[in-house]
């Protein structure tokens, strides 16, 4: 198999081949000045098994586009078979139709990877995985929470709870609890469809008790910024906010220290400075057991 890193997951992508002992393809990659995006295959793929690994982080609508140029390259330069690696697949939140006429978005994004030509998708914690049920390509979804909860356990809190917020919460809490052997409290979080503001309710007793916070998606920071602030006004003792991607718009890590987190820790799907935790050894054992 070849692997070549897309203009997203440069680094990364390199990673993953290193660790699974790929061999590297080569791409050439600009921008025209009217930001239309240029690429050409170096590497010949005809009759290869080929994995790109290409995030859709922001800017996702490029990195998207980016995605399918070089699968319909590949394609009509004969691949015989195409491994999409996106360690962070955009659009997933939308994943139905809250109101009335909305677009379901994750659903049209898979549909043009379909068509493009991908045949597999390797991808971590997606948002939605109930849709991994019904997709129309075989979507391989990779559990970072585990890699996290253990390097945060490192850092020194005592005796930590584990709060995780949102649907897949307790799921993603339970599963970080038993990584390093501590508890889970559950956190409701509702956010208004209209106004996207969050609403988080903590029932637990979190009384001088450290606190590891741990999510999929940090984004606007809302939630997160929300669960701290409650934290810190029921007592908590030290709060590490962690998340597995760390889109982190606008100030939002600014405003979670300021709300009172300790430290923010994230993983490396998403470019990013709170980047301590590496996933490419994750990936790339799936790689090699395929
Ligand atoms: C919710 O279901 C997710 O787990 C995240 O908590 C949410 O997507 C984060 O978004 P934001 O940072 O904008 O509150």
């Amino acid at each position: 198999m070849l692997l070549i890193p897309g203009p997203a997951s440069r680094e990364l992508g390199e990673a993953i081949a290193r660790l699974a002992q790929l061999e590297l393809g080569k791409l050439e990659f600009k921008l025209f000045p009217d930001g239309e995006s240029y690429l050409r295959l170096e590497s010949s793929v005809e009759g290869r098994e080929v994995a790109i690994v290409q995030g859709t982080h922001p800017p996702q609508d490029r990195h998207i586009m980016q995605l399918l140029l070089m699968v319909d390259n590949l394609k009509n330069l004969g691949a015989s078979r195409i491994v999409a690696i996106i360690p962070y697949m955009a659009y997933a939140r939308q994943d139905k139709r809250f109101l009335e006429g909305e677009a379901i978005s994750i659903e049209t994004i898979l549909k043009m990877f379909k068509y493009a030509g991908i045949d597999e998708i390797i991808t971590v914690n997606i948002h939605s995985p109930w849709i991994l049920q019904h997709t129309p390509i075989p979507v391989a979804n990779l559990d970072a929470t585990g890699l996290l909860a253990k390097y945060t356990h490192n850092l020194g809190l005592s005796d930590p709870l584990i709060i995780s917020p949102g649907k897949k919460g307790e799921a993603m809490a339970s599963i970080a609890a038993k990584e390093i052997g501590t508890d889970f409290a559950p956190v409701r979080s509702e956010r208004n469809t209209h106004t996207g503001e969050v609403k988080v309710i903590i029932e637990a007793d979190v009384k001088d008790r450290d606190v590891l916070f741990v999510d999929d998606i940090i984004s606007t920071g809302g939630t997160a910024i929300k669960t701290v602030k409650t934290l810190k006004k029921l007592g908590s003792g030290r709060i590490v906010v962690s998340c597995i991607h760390a889109l982190m718009v606008g100030d939002a890590d600014k405003r979670l220290l300021e709300a009172g987190a300790e430290k923010l820790v994230a993983t490396n799907t998403i470019p990013n400075r709170y980047a301590e935790v590496d996933i490419a050894s994750l990936i790339a054992q799936h790689v090699k057991r395929e």
